[in-house]
């Protein structure tokens, strides 16, 4: 079922964090369904422009229907991942989806407002929520990168005027996280005093953490035995700290390198170990299942493990009222 991220925040907030992944294909979807449904968790598929570019959203969006009704029990929401204004337009126009992200972090604090105000407005008369980025994150995301000594944590006083001025119903901040498979060197790590802060300005407010993979080292080390060269030094966010930033409000986690990571280890290992083997299916196969075991996973350190219930519950007394 495909519910409005507002409602799946209202319930989340303070709770458990909802699991935003991209997806770009078949497989990615049907592990991500199947992950959920071991899981008993709700969830939320988003969709990048580069995925857009890749496949098509009609495509996408016709993968992410047919899941639906391949797993009816399934809880979530569609959103779009770093829009520009014009994407954001086109999702809101289609209908399909539950939100968009408007992404102008890149610009001036002035006219990051103007633009996130105008999405918020179009957003709004058609029904959808908006989550807008304060602050500069570190790493590569879609065609802009940012180099550390750039990346720029939010700040708590400048988050409340933004949310304010603009109307947005989720912020993305930045609090130490970085896109990519090269987060954090020595004992970095989120910044909570930061998050704190932000929380304490915009309470009941649900928070989005970006860059939150976790680019687990025995993940890259396995790669690397199956013929990668991924930098073994590669660090993400250690997955226990989801359960400390869900309480100062990160209500949304997004994740998409460690999928790209277990893509690439089940694919390198199974041709590796198969090298007769060329029919696609059978590392594709080993993939889905790969994929449902890691967002399983997930949905435990995320604590949305098993709210499944208690969310379908909230949902039809809020539809019933
Ligand atoms: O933050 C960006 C996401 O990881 C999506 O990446 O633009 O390569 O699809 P992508
Ligand atoms: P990762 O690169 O850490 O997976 O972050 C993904 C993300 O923030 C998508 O918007
Ligand atoms: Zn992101």
């Amino acid at each position: 079922m495909i519910v409005t991220t507002k409602a799946l925040f209202e319930v989340a907030y303070g709770k458990f964090a909802v699991g935003a992944y991209n997806i770009n294909n078949m497989e990615q979807a049907l592990g991500l369904f199947e992950g959920h449904r071991r899981a008993q968790a709700p969830f939320i598929v988003q969709i990048s422009r580069g995925a857009r570019k890749y496949a098509g959203p009609k495509m996408l969006q016709n993968i992410i229907l047919a899941a639906e009704e391949m797993y009816p029990e399934s809880i979530f929401a569609v959103h779009i991942d770093h829009g520009t204004e014009e994407v954001c337009y086109d999702a809101i126009d289609s209908g399909f989806y539950s939100s968009v992200m408007i992404d102008a972090s890149h610009e001036p604090f002035e006219k990051n407002v103007e633009i996130t105000r105008r999405v918020v407005e179009y957003a709004h008369k058609h029904g959808l929520s908006v989550e807008a980025e304060l602050g500069m994150l570190g790493g590569v995301e879609e065609d802009i990168q940012v180099d550390e000594k750039h990346a720029m944590l939010t700040d708590p006083d400048e988050a409340l005027e933004f949310v304010r001025r603009t109307g947005c119903d989720s912020l993305a901040v930045a609090i130490g996280t970085s896109h990519g498979a090269y987060k954090f060197t020595g004992n970095q790590g989120l910044h909570f005093d930061r998050i704190a802060a932000i929380q304490e300005r915009l309470p009941g407010f649900p928070l989005v953490m970006h860059g939150s993979s976790s680019v687990p080292a025995d993940e890259v080390a396995r790669i690397n035995a199956a013929g990668g060269a991924l930098d073994p030094s590669a660090k993400g966010v250690d997955p226990d700290e989801f359960a400390k930033a869900v309480p100062l409000g990160v209500t949304k986690v997004n994740i998409d390198t460690d999928g790209r990571l277990v893509w690439t280890r089940v694919h390198r290992e199974y041709l590796r170990d198969h090298p007769d083997v060329f029919d696609f299916r059978k590392p594709g196969n080993a993939f889905i299942d790969a994929y449902a075991k890691f967002i399983d996973h997930k949905s435990e350190k995320l604590l949305s493990k098993g709210t499944l219930e208690t969310v379908r519950q909230a949902l039809t007394k809020v539809a019933s009222k």
